[in-house]
C-alpha cells in the first residue's frame, strides 16, 4: 500500500484535515494569503497528519476522525511547513519540495514571518479543540521547545566540531522525533487511548521520528534528484550526522581528528566537501547508518505489538518500512 492509497483510504478523514489546514491559514493580507496558498499547492508528504489519522483509528476501533483529532493532525502539519520556514532560513536552503523556497523568493523575513504565522495558526488549531485538556497542550509545548533547542545544540555542535552519536540523537529526537511523537500522542488522547495504546503510539513516533531524520541525513549523502531539495549541504553546515558518525567508527582516531578538523574549517575551506563526503562512504558510513535506521524501523514496528490487529495497524508498519525505502 502507498502513500496515495493511505490517503484514500483515509477518506472523508483526509479532506477534513486538509479543510482545516486551508481554512486555518485564510488571511485578508493579500501578500500572506497569496504565499500561503503557494506553499499548499506543493504540500509534500504530509506524514504527520497522515499518522495521526491512523493512530487515532487504530486506538480507536477504526472509529471516523473526531474534531480533536482533525485539529491535532492539522496542527502537526502547520508546524512542521513552519519549522521547514524556519529551518530554510537556518541553512539558507534555496529549494524544497522541487521548487524555490519562500527564502529564496522572497528574502528570510517573510520565510520567519511565514512560519510564526502558521506555528500560531497551529496553537489555535489546538487550543479551540473542545477537549483539547492541558494533557495535549503540554504535549506540543514541550515539542515546540524541543525544536527550537534541537535546532539551537545542531548549531553550537557545528561550531565544535565534535557532535557524537548520543549529541547527534539527542538533535534529531529534538528537531525531528519529537513533532512525530506530539502528532501520534495527541491522536491516541484525543481517542482517550488507554495508558498501554499511548505509550505504543509514543515509541511507535519517537523511533520513527529518529529514522525518517536518518533517513533524511542518508539521502542528503546519496539521494538523487528526486528528493527536490539540495543534496550534500549538511557538510558545508557543519552537520555531523549519521553517515559520517559510522565512517568515524570504522577509522583510527587520528584520521577521524584530521576529517573532523576538516568541517570545522569548511566554512573557509568549501572544496573540502567532495573529500569529506567521499570519506563517509569508503568507510562503511552509509552502510552504518542504514543499519542504525532499520533498528530504529524494526523499533518502531514492535512498539506496535500491543495494539489490536487492523488495516490501520498495518499502515502503520507499511509507513514505517516507507520511512526505510523513500526517495523523497
Ligand atoms: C523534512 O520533512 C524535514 C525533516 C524532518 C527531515 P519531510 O520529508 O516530511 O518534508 P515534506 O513535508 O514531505 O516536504
Ligand atoms: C530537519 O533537518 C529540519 C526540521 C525538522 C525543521 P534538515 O535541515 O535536515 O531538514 P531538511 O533536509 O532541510 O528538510
Ligand atoms: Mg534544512
Ligand atoms: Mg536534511
Amino acid at each position: 500500500m502507498d502513500i496515495r492509497s493511505i490517503r484514500e483510504y483515509l477518506g472523508q478523514d483526509w479532506s477534513a484535515v486538509q479543510e482545516r489546514i486551508a481554512s486555518a491559514l485564510e488571511s485578508d493580507i493579500q501578500l500572506l494569503n497569496a504565499t500561503n496558498r503557494s506553499i499548499l499547492s506543493n504540500s509534500g508528504k504530509q506524514m504527520r497528519p497522515m499518522l495521526s489519522l491512523i493512530v487515532a483509528r487504530a486506538c480507536s476501533q477504526g472509529s471516523p476522525a473526531c474534531d480533536a483529532t482533525v485539529r491535532y493532525a492539522a496542527a502537526s502539519e502547520l508546524l512542521h511547513n513552519a519549522t521547514l520556514l524556519h529551518d530554510d532560513v537556518a541553512d539558507d536552503s534555496d529549494q524544497r519540495r522541487g521548487v524555490p523556497t519562500v527564502m529564496s523568493l522572497m528574502g528570510p523575513s517573510v520565510s520567519v514571518l511565514v512560519g510564526d504565522y502558521w506555528l500560531v495558526k497551529a496553537m489555535e488549531l489546538i487550543l479551540g479543540s473542545a477537549e483539547s485538556d492541558n494533557k495535549v497542550i503540554k504535549v506540543f509545548s514541550k515539542t515546540l521547545s524541543d525544536l527550537a533547542e534541537g535546532e539551537m545544540l545542531q548549531l553550537q555542535k557545528a561550531q565544535n566540531g565534535d557532535t557524537d552519536e548520543n549529541d547527534y540523537l539527542r538533535i534529531i529526537y529534538n528537531k525531528t522525533a519529537s513533532l512525530f511523537e506530539a502528532a501520534c500522542v495527541s491522536a491516541a488522547i484525543s481517542v482517550d487511548a488507554c495508558p498501554e495504546y499511548e505509550q505504543a503510539a509514543k515509541s511507535y513516533a519517537v523511533a520513527l521520528g529518529l529514522a525518517f531524520q536518518i533517513k533524511d541525513d542518508i539521502l542528503d549523502y546519496a539521494g538523487t534528484d528526486s528528493v527536490g531539495k539540495p543534496l550534500g549541504v549538511d557538510i558545508l553546515e557543519q552537520k555531523i550526522t549519521m553517515p559520517l558518525l559510522g565512517a568515524f567508527a570504522n577509522v583510527s582516531s587520528e584520521e577521524e581528528e584530521r576529517v573532523r578538523k576538516m568541517i570545522k574549517d569548511i566554512v573557509d575551506h568549501p572544496e573540502y566537501r567532495d573529500e569529506i563526503v567521499s570519506f563517509a562512504k569508503a568507510n562503511g558510513g552509509i552502510e552504518y547508518a542504514v543499519e542504525q535506521l532499520d533498528r530504529y524501523v524494526a523499533e518502531a514496528v514492535e512498539a506496535l505489538s500491543v495494539l489490536p490487529d487492523s488495516t490501520e495497524k498495518e499502515m502503520l508498519v507499511e509507513l514505517a518500512h516507507f520511512t526505510a525505502k523513500r526517495l523523497f
